[in-house]
Formats: structure tokens, sequence, C-alpha cells
């Protein structure tokens, strides 16, 4: 008996330890992908969802890793703190000067690097099937968000880039930070007056009070899309406003929200989940719930 619960013992698997940080986070769902990625690609690994504040982060941080945690997501308003953090960043995370996932390597060195971009532009053209090379791309929004996403759209040789934001100065220095990326310029919403562009991103914090930013009529191109970086189990202001305006598609970013998400499992595991099935899954859930 004892000889066999020894074994049993022996048997038992310690499971990998990765978590996600923000505030608030209870709504999160980043657990349930993360575990569903776990599930799919058969990892014995476990994740959760802490609520931190940006005064508690270096502290839950540090002993998190000090108690062998593999990696962590972070969340508003902790990614630029984790940029901070780490001891290493990749180049993305420098450009975006912010971090959503935070690893320990095998060295003991904890990296940082932002998938939010590469998750926008899987979601746009793999999932969603949007041609970018060519396109005039307008980004709403000039803070944490839109900065992770210019360089990643770059990369797909779009036309033209137009950064509107409520406080001019700051899309008009974002514009000039990533000058040489391309043609990118910014402005206020009321110089988007008369202009037409393919795609619209809401890269805004505004719809997370339920919100809108003032934007004029005509701004949606013929076969034009809508894109809001942000997701509900309701559709947003803006994808509600780009329904109404014409736009052929209006989306949110629950696609972006499960392709950022297996990325990070990418680099932690080292294996590529199947996101579709998560995404059919997740607004199969929504739809319920509605
Ligand atoms: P995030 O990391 O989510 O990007 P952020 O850096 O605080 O958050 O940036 C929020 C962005 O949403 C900013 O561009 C902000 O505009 P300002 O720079 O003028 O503050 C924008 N924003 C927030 N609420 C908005 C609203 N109701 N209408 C228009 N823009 C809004």
């Amino acid at each position: 008996m004892g000889f066999l619960q020894g074994k049993k013992d022996a048997m038992i698997t310690i499971k990998d330890r990765y978590a996600v940080l923000g505030q608030p986070i209870q709504h999160s769902k980043s657990p349930r992908i993360h575990q569903l990625f776990a599930a799919q690609t058969g990892q014995l690994l476990t994740y959760e969802a802490r609520e931190v504040s940006a005064e508690q982060f270096i502290t839950m941080v540090t002993a998190f890793f000090m108690e062998e945690g593999r990696g962590l997501n972070c969340t508003v308003p902790l990614k630029e703190l984790a940029w901070r953090y780490a001891d290493e960043n990749t180049e993305r995370a420098n450009l975006s000067k912010a971090v959503n996932t935070l690893t320990l390597r095998e060295d003991g060195a904890i990296v940082g690097d932002n998938t939010d971009g590469c998750g926008l532009v899987a979601d746009l053209m793999v999932n969603h099937g949007i041609k970018l090379a060519g396109s005039r791309i307008l980004i709403l929004g000039a803070g944490g968000a839109s900065r992770g996403i210019i360089a990643p759209l770059f990369e797909q040789a779009p036309q033209s880039l137009v950064i509107a934001n409520r406080t001019i100065d700051k899309a008009v220095n974002l514009a000039t930070e990533f000058g040489d990326k391309g043609n990118v310029t910014g402005c206020g919403f009321a110089a988007l007056a008369h202009q037409h562009y393919d795609l619209i991103l809401n890269a805004t914090s505004a719809s997370l009070s339920d919100q809108l930013p003032p934007l004029p009529d005509g701004l949606i191109a013929e076969q034009g899309i809508c894109y809001d970086l942000a997701y509900g189990n309701q559709p947003t202001p803006f994808v509600r406003w780009g329904l109404a305006h014409g736009a052929v598609k209006s989306l949110d970013g629950l696609g972006m929200l499960v392709e950022q998400a297996a990325e990070a499992f990418f680099i932690w595991r080292g294996v590529r989940p199947d996101t579709q099935a998560v995404i059919e899954l997740l607004n199969a859930e929504r739809s319920a719930s509605c």
C-alpha cells in the first residue's frame, strides 16, 4: 500500500505556471483562451488571472518568477511597466514601448515581448482575408494601443496611415516617431472631414466607457472596413457606427485577443494552437450569453 502510494505521488506532474495581470481583470478571457490552447495541444500548464495594480506590479511579478512561474501576460494598466521591468525586450516591444508577454528564459533573464500588433495583423489578414497592401488606413487614438500596431501594419505595405486623436499633439508626435516606417501623418478628428479610408481601426479606449470619438460622416471608402481593437459581449459603439455608416464589415477585437494569445503561447511553449477553433467557440459562447 505504502509502496503504491509512493509511486502515485511520484507520478504527480508539476504543471508550468502562467498568469495574466491587470486591473480590472475579472472579465479577462485570457485564462479561458490559454486553457483551450493547452487542452488542444496537450500542454500541461496552469493559467490564472490576477488583479494587480500599477503599485503592486514589481512586487507581484518578482514573486511570481521567484516561485518558478514561467510566463506572464500583462494588460491595462501594466504594459509600459512590464516593458520597463524586463531585463531584455524584443525589437517590436521596444517600438511599442509596451510589453504584453513576459517570459522567464533558461538563463534566468525576464524577456519582454509585444504580440498585440501581430495578433491584429493575423486577425485582419488570415481570419478575415483583409488586404492591407496598398490600403489607406486610419487609426483612431494615439495612446499605447495605437503605438503597438503601427510598425506591424507598416510591414504589410499600406499606401498610407493616418493617426487621428482627440489630443492632436499626441497624434502628430506619434506620426513623427514612426515617420521612417512609411507614409504616416497625425491630426485631430475634425481634419478627417472629406477623407476616405479602406480600413478604420479604433484604438482609443472610448469603447471601454461606451463612448465614440467624434467622427465625421463619409469616412469609410467604398468596400471599407471598420475594426475595434476592443471587444465585448455586445457590439461596441464603434462597431455599431461602422455598420450604420456603410462599412462592408465592422468587426471587434475578439479575434485579435485570441491571436495575440496564440503568439504568446507559441513563445512560451513552442507550439502554435489552432486559433480558428477557439475564436468560433468564444463567438458561439457570447452569442449564447446575449
Ligand atoms: P491605451 O493603452 O488603451 O491606448 P491610453 O494610452 O490611455 O490607453 O490611450 C487612450 C487613447 O484613447 C488616447 O488616444 C485617448 O485620447 P487622448 O490622447 O486625447 O486622451 C483616447 N480616448 C479615450 N477616450 C476617448 C474618447 N471618449 N473620445 C476620443 N478619444 C478617446
